[in-house]
């Protein structure tokens, strides 16, 4: 149980602001790693232990991060209704378009009222935390108003390289709100950029381009920077805090930047205490990176894990590559087990179909003739799906 600083508060008015709601949506189908290291000729237990991971989630021909994006956001507006959302933030690094927002087909698929603002926002995997940073300003400023912030990635490397078996596709869609049901957040944060070349995705590729070791090293010096700024800007003590949910590209990342975190705040004798990450992986070893949707991912898993974890302080640690990382902390509400989805989430992993090698690969290596006219084999069991393009113009519709 830990204690609050200060309610979140902008213009002197103290107003508890946060997660009110979490809905998550992935791939309609899953490869085990198993067929990966088997075809690359690598140990499965490289994978497994090496990198902490079983699985990853992967996109029927007729879904994107449009069609996950939508799925997500409509469990939360089925719940709570669209009233008193008036902006809508889009966090991707696999934009669609270099122009419009996936958060407007997103806005159409779910017949949203016209008052709307929508934006996309990217850096890598760190934009859905500036996503809830914006929301929490627009919500302490005018608590009536929710703001609907929506991360949704589809992580893509070249096939046979050593990323392949860290690909994977998630989204998330948060409600942020006063007096929220599940986070309220705290208002120390601790922000950290760096201009590096460890992960890019040129607008030319439809995979991303990495230094693998780089990013790694990039990572861990990023998220101990934004611990350093957060102490520096008044936040709570390493040992008043009692999960760390971070960024997960793979779940092995997340135990080597605590350990050097852990080293760091507490010295190098201090012991990493594994019950503050574990609880963090479950979903992520199942569904691989999703990029901006990880770290929160990571947090549904976590409050969907038996323990009660009312009043406990948990510190976020977002990273997008390029590199900016902010950490910042989050008191989980009492009630909120009443407000999870467990058994939806459970079900959203469970129910994904379970491909073949050859059938992930002919997926992933699809080519298509014509990019301004093609139409998209109906492969989802979700409620919406990218039917194709015509006249270069990418058309979606509701699958019931
Ligand atoms: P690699 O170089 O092929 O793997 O790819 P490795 O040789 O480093 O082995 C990985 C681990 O497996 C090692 O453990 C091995 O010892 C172990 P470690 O020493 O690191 O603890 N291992 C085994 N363990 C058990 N049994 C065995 C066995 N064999 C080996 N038989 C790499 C690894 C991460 C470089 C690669 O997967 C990659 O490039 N991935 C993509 C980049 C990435 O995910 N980077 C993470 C940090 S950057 C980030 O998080 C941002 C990102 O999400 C993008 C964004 O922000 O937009 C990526």
């Amino acid at each position: 149980m830990s204690t609050p600083i200060t309610p979140y508060s902008a213009s002197g008015v103290a107003t508890a602001v946060g997660i009110h709601d979490l809905a998550i949506a992935t791939g309609s189908a899953v490869l085990d790693l198993a067929h990966v290291a088997a075809r690359l000729g690598v140990p499965h237990a490289k994978y497994t232990v090496g990198l902490g991971q079983d699985h990853m989630s992967v996109l029927g021909e007729d879904e994107d991060i449009v069609t996950m994006a939508a799925a997500a956001a409509k469990k939360v507006i089925d719940r709570h209704g669209a009233g008193g959302i008036r902006t809508i933030v889009f966090a991707t690094e696999t934009g669609i378009d270099q122009s419009k927002s996936a958060g407007v087909f997103v806005h159409g698929l779910l017949d949203l009222p016209k008052q709307v603002r929508v934006v996309e926002l990217k850096q890598a995997c760190y934009s859905a935390t500036a996503g809830l940073q914006f929301a929490a300003s627009i919500v302490a400023r005018s608590p009536k108003e929710r703001v609907l912030v929506i991360a949704s990635d589809v992580a893509r490397y070249e096939i046979g390289s050593g990323a392949e078996a860290t690909q994977g596709a998630g989204a998330v869609a948060m409600l942020v709100t006063a007096d929220p049901a599940l986070i309220a957040f705290e208002p120390a944060t601790g922000v950290y950029t760096h201009d590096i070349d460890d992960f890019w995705r040129p607008n030319f590729s439809d995979v991303a381009y990495v230094d693998g070791k780089l990013s790694v090293s990039a990572y861990i010096d990023a998220t101990v920077g934004a611990w350093e700024d957060y102490v520096t800007h008044g936040g709570a003590k390493f040992g008043e805090i009692d999960y760390f949910c971070y960024h997960q590209p793979f779940t092995k990342m997340v135990t080597k930047a605590h350990t050097k975190m852990v080293a760091h705040a507490l010295g190098k004798e201090a012991e990493v205490d594994r019950t503050q990450i574990d609880p963090t992986f479950t979903y992520s070893r199942r569904i691989g990176n999703s990029y901006t949707a990880s770290m929160y991912i990571g947090l549904a898993s976590l409050l969907d894990q038996g323990d009660d974890v009312a009043g406990d302080r948990i510190a976020f640690v977002s990273y997008g590559s390029g590199s900016v990382a902010e950490l910042f902390t989050g008191i989980v509400q009492p009630g909120y087990r009443e407000h999870l989805r467990t058994a939806e989430n459970v079900a959203t992993l469970d129910s994904r179909r379970e491909l073949t090698d050859a059938e992930y690969l002919a997926v992933a290596q699809r080519k298509i003739a014509d990019v301004t006219d093609y139409k998209n084999a109906h492969h989802t069991a979700g409620p919406f799906r990218f039917v194709g393009v015509t006249g270069a113009i990418r058309k979606y519709e509701a699958t019931a």
